[in-house]
């Protein structure tokens, strides 16, 4: 078992991280089911897949302590992010009576956490809520941190708020379920947190990241406390995203969001997927720039070919050019007025945001990459 504090002053909280904590809901979150005893509902949302997997169970264990949970069941995918989604979710928690001092429970993967999150920031101008987070990806990055939105037709994620969760409950036996292309999606995140800034961590998943893949039960829960250790030092410090902290968190992101702009933010590309080969291609620019060794930038690729990640451009069938990929980019919401930061690589564990980069480079190396 791990606890790891996600120390913010009057809004800290704990990462709770242990193998069948799921099967003990009521005991693991019994300060926040406290004001549900009397008979109000506890209200739960999930989507149809953990739904399926757990609500019988979660229904059970909650009534064999009194109380009595209500459900809201959203379809999974994208399409839950939605005003619409949201309009429904937030009458629903106004129907259910809920109050500032309540706790909702999110069930699920990313999407269920940031709809939760942002719902509860935005009801009764803001109620309280738990993460329990369903997949890899969602245990070592969204679920933490307090990023909260929706999606609209501007883009994903660009309607939301800071809205830090009061628990965060991680069980690694709900990945037993993960179909492997997610997990290895949600492992790119892991790899993320070495190569960004921590090179000790970095080597511990070139020897171990098959059996994190393999979710062997002590080199998972390492893999997750690691990581999550490393997000809370630095949400901690930069919890809005200002000082060029937070944004190390965005390592792959700036090339990952445009392939998968690029690719539709469809299944042809997952998210940890795309931050895989954004990370190899920052690395890689990096490398172009002598900014990080060539041998460095092998050993990023390698460990993300390792894990069965797309780590070759070519390999993703793209049929655009690298200009187009950068206005993908000039379209990203991190973007400034006329620069756009780039996370670059100094070393394995060494990111740094570049303010300096010419994405005129960057579409003629990506031509560079596309045709290599
Ligand atoms: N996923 C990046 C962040 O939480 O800041």
């Amino acid at each position: 078992m791990a606890v790891i504090s996600v120390a913010l002053a009057g809004r800290s909280y704990d990462v709770v991280i242990e193998e069948g904590l799921l099967a003990r809901l009521p005991a693991t979150a019994a300060p926040f089911l406290k004001g549900y005893a009397g008979g109000r509902p506890v209200p739960i949302v999930a989507d149809t897949n953990t739904y399926r997997l757990y609500g019988e169970a979660i229904t059970s264990d909650l009534a064999a302590h009194g109380l009595r949970p209500e459900w809201f069941v959203v379809e999974p995918g994208e399409d839950a992010k939605t005003w619409g989604v949201l309009e429904k979710l937030t009458d629903w928690l106004l129907a259910l009576g809920v109050t500032r001092t309540d706790h909702v429970f999110a069930l699920g993967g990313g999407v269920v956490g940031d709809l939760v999150g942002f719902a509860c920031a935005v009801t009764k101008r803001g109620c309280g809520f738990v993460q329990i987070p369903t997949t890899l990806l969602a245990q070592v990055d969204s679920s933490v941190g307090g990023k909260t939105a929706i999606n609209t037709k501007a883009g994903k994620n660009l309607i939301g708020a800071f809205h830090q969760p009061a628990l965060v409950l991680i069980d690694p036996l709900v990945l037993g379920t993960l179909p492997d292309r997610e997990m290895r999606a949600g492992y790119a995140e892991v790899l993320k947190y070495g190569l960004l800034g921590n090179a000790a961590f970095f080597d511990w998943l070139e020897a171990n990241g098959t059996k994190v893949l393999a979710r062997e039960p002590a080199a998972l829960e390492h893999a997750i406390a690691a990581s999550i250790a490393m997000k809370a030092a630095i949400v901690a410090e930069d919890e809005r995203e200002t000082l060029d902290r937070r944004a190390l968190l965005n390592l792959g992101h700036t090339f990952g969001h445009a392939l998968e702009a690029e690719t539709g933010f469809s299944d042809r590309l997952l998210h940890g997927e795309g931050v895989a080969m954004g990370m190899v291609l920052a690395a890689r620019y990096s490398a172009r720039r002598g900014e990080i060794s060539g041998a460095d930038a092998e050993r990023a690729t390698g460990a993300i070919a390792a894990a069965e990640l797309p780590a070759h451009l070519p390999a993703l069938r793209l049929t655009c050019d690298g200009a187009r990929l950068v206005d993908h980019m000039r379209h990203d919401k991190k973007a400034e007025a006329k620069t756009l930061p780039f996370l670059l690589l100094k070393g394995i564990g060494q990111a740094y945001v570049a303010r300096d980069v010419d994405l005129t480079d960057i579409a003629a190396f990506l031509d560079e990459e596309l045709a290599a």
